[in-house]
Protein backbone atom coordinates (compact mmCIF):
# COMPACT_ATOMS: atom_id res chain seq x y z
CA UNK A 1 0.00 0.00 0.00
CA UNK A 2 1.35 3.61 -0.81
CA UNK A 3 0.77 5.30 2.42
CA UNK A 4 1.24 8.77 0.96
CA UNK A 5 -1.47 8.22 -1.37
CA UNK A 6 -4.22 6.39 0.73
CA UNK A 7 -3.47 9.67 3.51
CA UNK A 8 -4.04 11.53 0.10
CA UNK A 9 -7.04 10.25 -0.85
CA UNK A 10 -8.38 9.43 2.79
CA UNK A 11 -7.57 13.40 3.90
CA UNK A 12 -9.98 14.41 0.69
CA UNK A 13 -12.86 12.06 1.24
CA UNK A 14 -12.82 13.23 5.43
CA UNK A 15 -12.94 16.71 3.76
CA UNK A 16 -15.67 16.55 1.62
CA UNK A 17 -19.15 15.41 1.42
CA UNK A 18 -19.20 12.77 -1.57
CA UNK A 19 -21.59 15.49 -3.74
CA UNK A 20 -19.15 18.24 -3.25
CA UNK A 21 -16.19 16.17 -4.83
CA UNK A 22 -15.14 17.40 -8.19
CA UNK A 23 -15.74 13.79 -10.20
CA UNK A 24 -19.27 13.43 -8.23
CA UNK A 25 -21.93 12.36 -10.21
CA UNK A 26 -25.56 12.29 -9.46
CA UNK A 27 -26.80 9.21 -12.10
CA UNK A 28 -23.20 8.03 -13.61
CA UNK A 29 -25.44 7.84 -16.85
CA UNK A 30 -21.87 7.22 -19.07
CA UNK A 31 -21.09 3.98 -16.90
CA UNK A 32 -24.77 2.89 -17.05
CA UNK A 33 -24.32 3.10 -20.97
CA UNK A 34 -21.58 0.95 -21.41
CA UNK A 35 -22.84 -1.20 -18.94
CA UNK A 36 -25.86 -1.31 -20.56
CA UNK A 37 -23.45 -3.14 -24.22
CA UNK A 38 -22.21 -5.59 -21.87
CA UNK A 39 -23.87 -9.04 -21.92
CA UNK A 40 -24.03 -10.43 -18.25
CA UNK A 41 -26.11 -11.75 -16.16
CA UNK A 42 -27.14 -9.77 -12.96
CA UNK A 43 -25.27 -12.91 -10.67
CA UNK A 44 -21.93 -12.40 -12.84
CA UNK A 45 -19.53 -10.23 -10.95
CA UNK A 46 -18.45 -6.48 -11.23
CA UNK A 47 -15.42 -4.66 -10.24
CA UNK A 48 -15.72 -1.12 -9.45
CA UNK A 49 -11.42 -0.12 -9.03
CA UNK A 50 -10.96 3.25 -7.27
CA UNK A 51 -14.76 3.53 -6.45
CA UNK A 52 -13.97 5.77 -4.00
CA UNK A 53 -17.80 7.36 -3.14
CA UNK A 54 -19.12 6.63 -6.45
CA UNK A 55 -22.94 6.42 -6.88
CA UNK A 56 -22.76 3.53 -9.76
CA UNK A 57 -22.42 1.49 -6.64
CA UNK A 58 -26.06 2.29 -5.64
CA UNK A 59 -27.45 1.98 -8.95
CA UNK A 60 -26.02 -1.62 -9.24
CA UNK A 61 -27.12 -2.73 -6.42
CA UNK A 62 -30.88 -1.26 -7.29
CA UNK A 63 -30.87 -3.05 -10.43
CA UNK A 64 -30.33 -6.17 -8.99
CA UNK A 65 -27.04 -6.91 -9.91
CA UNK A 66 -26.06 -9.61 -6.71
CA UNK A 67 -21.98 -9.72 -7.21
CA UNK A 68 -20.67 -6.64 -6.95
CA UNK A 69 -16.79 -5.68 -5.32
CA UNK A 70 -16.14 -2.20 -4.69
CA UNK A 71 -12.62 -1.24 -4.02
CA UNK A 72 -10.74 1.35 -3.48
CA UNK A 73 -7.26 2.69 -1.92
CA UNK A 74 -9.35 5.16 0.43
CA UNK A 75 -11.04 3.15 3.34
CA UNK A 76 -13.02 6.42 4.44
CA UNK A 77 -14.22 6.57 0.79
CA UNK A 78 -16.06 3.37 0.88
CA UNK A 79 -17.56 3.88 4.54
CA UNK A 80 -18.97 7.20 2.72
CA UNK A 81 -20.52 4.80 -0.13
CA UNK A 82 -21.87 2.38 2.86
CA UNK A 83 -23.18 5.24 5.08
CA UNK A 84 -25.39 5.92 2.33
CA UNK A 85 -26.55 2.84 1.27
CA UNK A 86 -27.56 1.76 4.83
CA UNK A 87 -26.84 -1.60 6.24
CA UNK A 88 -28.94 -3.89 4.65
CA UNK A 89 -28.06 -2.61 0.68
CA UNK A 90 -23.96 -2.13 2.07
CA UNK A 91 -24.00 -5.83 3.08
CA UNK A 92 -24.66 -6.78 -0.02
CA UNK A 93 -21.32 -5.57 -1.75
CA UNK A 94 -18.01 -6.89 -1.69
CA UNK A 95 -16.11 -3.79 -0.08
CA UNK A 96 -12.14 -4.29 -0.57
CA UNK A 97 -9.47 -1.77 0.64
CA UNK A 98 -6.52 -2.09 -1.66
CA UNK A 99 -4.45 -0.42 -3.82
CA UNK A 100 -4.42 -1.17 -7.51
CA UNK A 101 -0.58 -0.61 -7.95
CA UNK A 102 0.51 -2.78 -5.00
CA UNK A 103 -3.21 -4.96 -4.78
CA UNK A 104 -3.31 -7.63 -1.94
CA UNK A 105 -6.70 -8.72 -2.26
CA UNK A 106 -7.59 -7.56 -5.78
CA UNK A 107 -5.27 -10.17 -7.52
CA UNK A 108 -7.10 -12.84 -5.70
CA UNK A 109 -10.27 -12.32 -7.39
CA UNK A 110 -11.08 -14.78 -10.39
CA UNK A 111 -14.00 -14.21 -13.42
CA UNK A 112 -14.56 -10.60 -13.41
CA UNK A 113 -17.16 -9.97 -15.62
CA UNK A 114 -16.84 -6.22 -15.94
CA UNK A 115 -14.05 -4.33 -14.90
CA UNK A 116 -15.32 -0.96 -14.34
CA UNK A 117 -12.70 2.41 -13.68
CA UNK A 118 -13.69 6.14 -13.81
CA UNK A 119 -10.73 8.46 -13.15
CA UNK A 120 -8.04 5.81 -10.90
CA UNK A 121 -5.98 4.45 -13.93
CA UNK A 122 -5.41 8.83 -15.55
CA UNK A 123 -3.63 9.09 -11.78
CA UNK A 124 -0.99 6.03 -12.18
CA UNK A 125 1.80 8.34 -13.95
CA UNK A 126 4.74 5.73 -13.77
CA UNK A 127 4.98 2.52 -15.86
CA UNK A 128 5.50 -0.11 -12.84
CA UNK A 129 2.27 1.26 -11.48
CA UNK A 130 0.56 0.98 -14.93
CA UNK A 131 1.73 -2.03 -15.66
CA UNK A 132 0.75 -3.84 -11.90
CA UNK A 133 -2.92 -2.08 -12.86
CA UNK A 134 -2.63 -4.58 -16.75
CA UNK A 135 -1.19 -7.46 -15.01
CA UNK A 136 -3.95 -7.43 -12.53
CA UNK A 137 -6.85 -7.01 -14.80
CA UNK A 138 -5.08 -9.76 -16.77
CA UNK A 139 -5.54 -11.89 -13.97
CA UNK A 140 -9.12 -11.22 -12.69
CA UNK A 141 -11.00 -10.44 -15.95
CA UNK A 142 -12.62 -13.76 -17.70
CA UNK A 143 -12.31 -14.55 -21.30
CA UNK A 144 -15.18 -12.67 -23.09
CA UNK A 145 -15.39 -10.13 -19.76
CA UNK A 146 -15.57 -6.43 -20.45
CA UNK A 147 -13.65 -3.86 -19.35
CA UNK A 148 -14.79 0.18 -18.86
CA UNK A 149 -12.22 2.51 -18.85
CA UNK A 150 -13.09 6.35 -18.38
CA UNK A 151 -10.04 8.69 -18.43
CA UNK A 152 -9.30 12.27 -18.94
CA UNK A 153 -9.27 12.94 -22.75
CA UNK A 154 -6.50 14.51 -24.32
CA UNK A 155 -7.85 18.05 -24.10
CA UNK A 156 -9.16 17.16 -20.34
CA UNK A 157 -7.44 18.26 -17.38
CA UNK A 158 -3.89 17.90 -16.74
CA UNK A 159 -4.37 17.55 -13.12
CA UNK A 160 -7.00 16.34 -10.62
CA UNK A 161 -7.46 17.00 -6.65
CA UNK A 162 -3.92 18.20 -6.60
CA UNK A 163 -2.22 15.33 -8.42
CA UNK A 164 -0.83 14.86 -12.40
CA UNK A 165 -2.56 13.01 -14.34
CA UNK A 166 -1.82 11.17 -17.84
CA UNK A 167 -4.03 12.08 -20.49
CA UNK A 168 -5.83 8.97 -22.83
CA UNK A 169 -7.69 8.76 -25.91
CA UNK A 170 -9.60 5.29 -26.59
CA UNK A 171 -6.31 4.75 -29.45
CA UNK A 172 -4.63 4.75 -26.20
CA UNK A 173 -6.63 2.83 -23.72
CA UNK A 174 -6.35 0.08 -26.73
CA UNK A 175 -2.61 0.60 -26.55
CA UNK A 176 -2.36 0.32 -23.48
CA UNK A 177 -4.53 -2.57 -22.55
CA UNK A 178 -3.30 -5.26 -25.92
CA UNK A 179 -4.28 -7.58 -28.45
CA UNK A 180 -6.10 -9.56 -26.32
CA UNK A 181 -8.67 -6.89 -25.74
CA UNK A 182 -11.40 -5.74 -28.52
CA UNK A 183 -12.46 -2.01 -28.56
CA UNK A 184 -16.50 -2.73 -28.78
CA UNK A 185 -17.43 1.69 -28.04
CA UNK A 186 -16.53 4.87 -27.06
CA UNK A 187 -17.01 8.41 -26.48
CA UNK A 188 -15.92 11.66 -25.66
CA UNK A 189 -18.13 12.98 -22.33
CA UNK A 190 -18.01 15.98 -20.50
CA UNK A 191 -18.73 16.01 -17.09
CA UNK A 192 -19.57 19.15 -15.09
CA UNK A 193 -17.84 19.55 -11.83
CA UNK A 194 -20.49 21.26 -8.74
CA UNK A 195 -18.68 24.28 -10.05
CA UNK A 196 -19.97 24.02 -13.36
CA UNK A 197 -16.53 23.79 -15.32
CA UNK A 198 -16.21 20.92 -17.98
CA UNK A 199 -14.26 17.50 -17.35
CA UNK A 200 -13.79 16.24 -20.23
CA UNK A 201 -13.47 12.52 -20.33
CA UNK A 202 -12.90 9.50 -22.89
CA UNK A 203 -15.34 6.48 -22.26
CA UNK A 204 -14.34 3.43 -23.90
CA UNK A 205 -15.81 -0.17 -23.34
CA UNK A 206 -13.43 -3.61 -24.16
CA UNK A 207 -14.08 -7.00 -24.79
CA UNK A 208 -11.29 -9.78 -23.45
CA UNK A 209 -10.87 -11.80 -26.60
CA UNK A 210 -11.96 -15.71 -25.77
C1 LIG B 1 -11.30 10.82 -9.07
S1 LIG B 1 -11.72 9.57 -7.95
C2 LIG B 1 -12.96 8.63 -8.83
C3 LIG B 1 -13.82 7.81 -7.91
C4 LIG B 1 -14.92 7.01 -8.60
N1 LIG B 1 -14.38 6.07 -9.55
C5 LIG B 1 -15.91 7.91 -9.25
O1 LIG B 1 -16.04 7.89 -10.48
O2 LIG B 1 -16.61 8.62 -8.53
C6 LIG B 1 -10.32 8.49 -7.98
C7 LIG B 1 -10.43 7.36 -7.00
O3 LIG B 1 -9.33 6.48 -7.16
C8 LIG B 1 -8.89 6.07 -5.88
N2 LIG B 1 -7.48 5.67 -6.06
C9 LIG B 1 -6.45 6.47 -6.37
N3 LIG B 1 -5.32 5.76 -6.47
C10 LIG B 1 -5.65 4.48 -6.21
C11 LIG B 1 -4.92 3.27 -6.14
N4 LIG B 1 -3.61 3.26 -6.37
N5 LIG B 1 -5.56 2.12 -5.85
C12 LIG B 1 -6.91 2.15 -5.62
N6 LIG B 1 -7.66 3.26 -5.66
C13 LIG B 1 -7.03 4.41 -5.95
C14 LIG B 1 -9.10 7.28 -5.01
O4 LIG B 1 -9.16 6.99 -3.64
C15 LIG B 1 -10.41 7.81 -5.56
O5 LIG B 1 -11.51 7.27 -4.88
Amino acid sequence: MNDSMKEHWDEIYEALDADELTWYEEIPESSIKLLSKCHINKDESILDVGAGASTFIDYLINQGFTNIIATDISEIALSKIKERLGNEKASLVRWIVDDITQPVHIQNLKDIAVWHDRAVLHFLLEENQQQMYLSTLKKVVKKGGYVIIAAFSLKGAKKCSGLSVKNYDQNMLAEFLGKDFSLLDYFDYTHYMPSREPRPYVYALFQRNQ
